[in-house]
């Protein structure tokens, strides 16, 4: 028979994002609904291993979920990779009363959530990362805002650049995911895309072969969007100035993408997958994984959802190819 959950707790682990505030209010909030006492566990795994735990109520999760970041505070934990600290974390929980756990972050988070199941705690993952990169899932938790917050500034550097007819490198997070630079290579327009998904098409020589050719048919300016992962954006702005002769110049967006009020999708997605999880845990499941695919709100096991892969959409990059000739 199912084990009974009367006390959860929810933690938010590994980068943020904007809209994890979202999810911890819907787990809050859907947790109370439903006759749960909530906890908030702060700092991630490193705040559940120091027991820098809080009770959440109704009034803790006002007014966050229109603001970026986590008020529960996020970490990275190297001793919850051990079969020591995973115990530890467990026996934690159980101390605190909680038997059920709501675990919002990426891969590396759920990996620690799998192992909290495996330790005897109900555990339940919600995808949250700008990047995209969670193979079970369509959307994760930030990844609209961060694509609209990148989007806007290319928009800007556009500008300056078309004014002063430059070729502009614009870098956007993704050290191993060119999802944010794919979809924004899009909705900028931009000349090319560099991700590291395709690193063999990531060649400077055809960039500049590409740049020269748009300058004999008139273009003035030039915007090309480079995923962090893939190589120094400045080194590569140096060499198409030196081979171009063209003026060129090289912005990294950073961090300000993981910053921002969530937009609209991000709130309403983060906010039903937070419910979906209290609902899980209400239904006795462990080891699980929120997600959202063709167009519904789903779930799958940890480990199942962690031996998938995700490409990059190829149809969306070879759509870029085509419309930037
Ligand atoms: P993300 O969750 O965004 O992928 P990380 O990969 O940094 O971010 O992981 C966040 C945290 O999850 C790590 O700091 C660690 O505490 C925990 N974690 C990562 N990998 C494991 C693992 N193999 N076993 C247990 N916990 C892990
Ligand atoms: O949140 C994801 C991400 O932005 C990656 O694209 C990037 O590689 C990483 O986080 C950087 O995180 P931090 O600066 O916190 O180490």
């Amino acid at each position: 028979m199912a084990k009974e959950v009367k006390t959860i707790g929810v933690l938010t682990s590994g980068g943020d994002a904007p809209g994890m505030n979202a999810a911890i209010r819907a787990v809050v909030r859907a947790g109370i609904a439903s006759g749960l006492k909530v906890k908030g566990i702060r700092r991630g795994y490193a705040g559940l291993l120091e027991e820098d735990i809080i009770d959440m109520d109704t009034m803790s999760v006002t007014d966050i979920v229109q603001r970026g970041g986590t008020i529960l505070f996020t970490s990275r934990c190297k001793e919850m990779t051990t079969p020591e600290g995973q115990k530890k974390a467990a026996d934690i929980c159980r101390k605190h009363g909680i038997d059920g756990m709501v675990v919002i972050g990426g891969d590396g988070s759920f990996r620690g959530a799998q192992k909290l199941s495996a330790n005897g705690i109900n555990t339940i993952g919600i995808p949250g990362t700008i990047d995209l990169d969670i193979a079970c899932t369509e959307y994760t938790i930030g990844f609209d805002t961060a694509c609209n917050t990148a989007m806007e500034a290319i928009d800007k550097v556009r500008d300056t650049s078309a004014s002063h007819e430059r070729c502009s490198i614009i870098e956007v997070m993704g050290r191993t995911a060119g999802h944010i630079a794919l979809w924004c290579g899009i909705s900028n327009g931009s000349e090319y895309v560099l991700i590291p998904e395709r690193e063999k098409e990531n060649d400077v020589q055809e960039i500049i072969k590409k740049i020269l050719s748009k300058r004999r048919i008139g273009k003035k300016h030039h915007i090309i969007v480079n995923a962090e992962g893939v190589g120094n954006s400045h080194a590569m702005a140096k060499r198409i100035e030196e081979e171009t002769g063209i003026e060129t110049r090289a912005t990294v967006i950073g961090h300000i993408q993981r910053g921002g009020n969530p937009t609209c999708r991000d709130r309403v997605y983060a906010s039903a997958m937070g419910a979906r999880a209290v609902d899980l845990l209400l239904a006795g499941e462990t080891n699980r994984v929120v997600a959202y695919r063709d167009g519904e709100f789903c779930d799958f096991d940890i480990d199942d959802a962690l031996a998938m892969t995700k490409d990059i959409d190829e149809h969306l990059y070879s759509m870029t190819k085509r419309l930037s000739r």
